[in-house]
């Protein structure tokens, strides 16, 4: 390594995340105005993003447990400063490697001095490669069972070498930041990146993005006759991330390819619905509108899964914040509905003339026994198994009576 890539002390500061301790670029260097711009560090490190972090850390230890794994090798091969990895190492149980790598010199330097700073040079591997390269390198080296991509930007370029290199059954965990594109506000690109159309200006263009996110890497694992299957999918100011249980067997590709479809969308009446269909197009809803995607249109939350997050999470006490009780809490709410893509308040009741809040509207809908649930994406969101005009009935008839 050249003197260049080694970054002096007092560049760096000693943090604590969860449980585990690394050094990190003072980022007090980087602050423009009031706002820290972590991307302008020799090395990058986001604050913003520990409730990330610190999910993924709860999720893997739910998925060893969930799945009965007995032993985890854990790959990150986007690593930047080495926090998250050491994360998996000193805070999910029966981590037996971890394998961390990136391409900047600095960030080998700074992920280095972390190693050493806990003298675990035995259970890290470190790596200054191109990420896929050495993904595809490894596949004869360790029965890799999770794997963390978290690039700047699109993760589309990493995910031909994740599928290949993880393990049968194993636990694909994926950051996307270009949420612009996904929800559609430069939608070429979003057909070029992603292969997928996506909604522009609409209410519920979260959920269209991530489901353009989870339908492309599922249409990635089939190119191998893999399959995929989202164990939670979410969104959360900046960035989606999906967690993904990828299966070899045929069956888990017959099964990804009948998650796979389209999105009916009538603008006019603001129906929508969500078509199994791939890769052609067949509507067999009543539903005229139009078309996007192709998108999955299977669950984007497993309920049982969420069971054994909430259980994790209930014993990881000095991981607790309100922002990331309310995200698990809210995740498992809208799990068994997590098929059905939701509606906003706003939309809803803005032919009606009157306001009637999504919770209040969940709260109607169950009290005639209709399925509903809130959802994460958007406070003014709701689900439910039935259609707009039925909902908006449903209202009139409670401001009447
Ligand atoms: C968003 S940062 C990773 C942050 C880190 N995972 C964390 O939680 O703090 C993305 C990292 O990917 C690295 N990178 C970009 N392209 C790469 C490539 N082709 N192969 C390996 N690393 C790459 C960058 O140098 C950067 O450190």
């Amino acid at each position: 390594m050249s003197l260049r890539h080694v970054i002096p002390d007092e560049e760096l500061v000693l943090v604590q995340e969860g449980l585990t301790k690394a050094y990190v670029p003072n980022l007090e260097k980087y602050r423009v105005g009031r706002k820290i711009e972590p991307a302008h560090a020799p090395v990058f490190y986001n604050p913003a993003m520990t409730l990330c972090r610190t999910f993924s850390i709860i999720v893997t230890e739910a998925y060893r447990r969930f799945f009965d794994v007995d032993e985890l090798i854990v790959c990150e091969p986007l690593a930047g400063t080495g926090i998250r990895g050491l994360r998996y190492l000193f805070e999910v149980k029966n981590v037996k490697k971890v394998i961390m790598n990136d391409i900047d010199e600095r960030a080998f330097y700074v992920m280095k001095k972390n190693v050493d700073l806990h003298g675990i040079q035995d259970m890290v591997e470190l790596h200054n490669s191109d990420a896929s390269t050495l993904m595809l390198e490894l596949r004869q080296r360790y029965p890799v069972n999770v794997i963390d991509i978290d690039p700047f930007g699109s993760p589309i370029q990493f995910l031909h070498a994740a599928l290949r290199l993880i393990r049968h059954g194993g636990l694909l965990s994926v950051t996307a930041t270009d949420v612009g594109v996904l929800m559609g506000r430069h939608p070429q690109k979003c057909i070029r990146r992603y292969g997928a159309r996506p909604i522009q200006s609409s209410s519920f263009s979260r959920e269209v993005g991530i489901r353009i996110l989870v339908g492309a890497i599922a249409r990635i694992a089939l190119e191998f006759d893999y399959g995929v299957k989202p164990l939670i999918a979410y969104y959360e100011g900046h960035y989606y991330r999906v967690f993904l249980l990828v299966g070899k067997d045929r069956a888990d590709a017959r099964e990804t390819i009948d998650n796979l479809g389209y999105l009916v969308y009538d603008r006019e009446s603001g129906e929508r619905a969500l078509m199994t269909s791939y890769p052609v197009p067949v509507s067999t809803a009543s539903l005229r509108g139009e078309l996007y995607g192709p998108l999955w249109v299977g669950k984007l939350v497993d309920l049982n899964f969420m069971k054994a997050v909430r259980e994790v999470y209930s014993e990881y006490t000095y991981a607790h914040s309100q922002k990331l009780t309310n995200l698990i809490e809210s995740l498992y709410e809208e799990a068994p509905l997590s098929h059905k893509i939701y509606y906003t308040s706003s939309e809803t009741c803005r032919r009606l003339g009157r306001e009637m809040s999504a919770s209040k509207i969940v709260d109607l809908l169950l009290s005639l026994g209709i399925d509903a649930s809130r959802t994460h994406f958007d406070s003014r969101g709701f689900r439910t198994v039935t259609s707009l005009d039925h909902v908006r009935r449903v209202i009139n008839l409670a401001f009447s009576s």
